[in-house]
């Protein structure tokens, strides 16, 4: 018999999601969308502040599940159908039938906890509550919910449909039927979750600010790119530090080091001249084929 991760609660207590809410249409939850009608086969709604980022983050589900269909993963009737289980809204009430939503905004604290708080009044009672923050509290992000036991730290890595890892954050007030059914939800989305305590960046992120918050303090201090990032490349990892951190977007990036900097002075680096490029928008130039070569023209001013 399969062995229940470490700290998983009894699978009994899971419940059923047959409809899910994803707050947000940015590059993480549009992501998540496809993942979630792709392995769970349940209509999927997506909120954002306005229509044009909804339609966005349409566009991109569609043109993946046509690319799904191209590879001959799935067949016509398949991307019609998962086609139709997407739909968008921008008014919160329709979440009144969802029994899972998960959000995916920017990293504000009081964004997220004031956008549960809101959700809160629309979705079940019994609806469990997920959050793919990188680095905030989870405890801090439902500390305006009436009923924070909903909520479980749901963290995925970019990017999602290729990643098979989750990070599943017990906070200290998610309760066993919330854990459970994060647990389930991972399965079904056939990700392999761990279990982690609700600490600064968890495990992952902890690691990954060390290995970028590096590479950012070689840059700043004048580390050629050629020898941080190209010359690394040798060295076997998937994507070199510079690649990972536009991937993960500036910005995201940007902040996971400033959360680990002031929880961990001591260890971590945070750097400016990253916000910089974030406001900037790139990290590196890259030619017509894709290769990187150098620094974008921002980064160096
Ligand atoms: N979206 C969807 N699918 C993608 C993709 C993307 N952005 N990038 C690659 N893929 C798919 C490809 O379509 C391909 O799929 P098929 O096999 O179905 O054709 C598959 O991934 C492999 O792609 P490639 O052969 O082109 O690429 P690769 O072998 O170079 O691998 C990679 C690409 C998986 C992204 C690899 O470079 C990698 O593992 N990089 C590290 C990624 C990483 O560390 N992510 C974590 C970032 S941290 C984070 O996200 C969390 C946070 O809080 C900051």
């Amino acid at each position: 018999r399969a062995k229940r991760p470490a700290g998983a609660p009894d699978r009994k207590l899971a419940r059923p999601v047959t409809k899910v809410g994803i707050i947000g249409a940015g590059l993480m939850a549009r992501q998540f969308a496809l993942l979630f009608v792709r392995r769970l086969q349940v209509p999927v709604l997506l909120t954002d502040i306005n229509q044009e980022r909804l339609d966005l983050a349409l566009a991109y589900i569609h043109d993946q599940i046509a690319t799904l269909k191209e590879k001959g993963r799935i067949g016509d009737d398949e991307a019609k159908r998962l086609n139709a289980l997407v739909s968008t809204t921008t008014n919160l009430s329709d979440f009144s039938d969802a029994d899972w939503v998960i959000e995916a905004i920017f990293e504000e604290l009081t964004a997220k906890q004031d956008v549960f708080a809101d959700v809160e009044k629309y979705a079940p009672d019994s609806a469990i509550f997920a959050t793919n923050t990188s680095s905030l509290s989870v405890d801090a992000i439902g500390s305006k919910l009436l009923h924070p036991e909903r909520l479980v730290g749901f963290h995925f890595f970019n990017p999602v449909a290729v990643m098979p890892l989750l990070e599943v954050v017990r906070a200290s007030k998610t309760d066993d039927a919330a854990l459970a059914t994060a647990m389930d939800t991972a399965k079904a989305l056939q990700k392999s979750a761990v279990i982690t305590t609700d600490s600064p960046g968890f495990v992952v992120n902890r690691l990954l600010a060390r290995l970028l918050g590096e590479a950012m303090h070689a840059i700043d201090n004048g580390t050629p790119l050629a020898v941080i990032d190209g010359g690394l490349k040798p060295f076997g990892l998937p994507m070199t530090p510079c690649e990972l951190l536009e991937l993960v977007g500036l910005k995201v990036g940007a902040h996971v080091l400033d959360t680990h900097y002031a929880a961990f002075p001591d260890r971590f680096y945070r750097s400016d001249n990253l916000h910089a490029l974030a406001d900037h928008g790139k990290l590196l130039a890259r030619d017509k084929k894709g290769a990187v070569t150098g620094f974008d023209k921002g980064a160096e001013a």
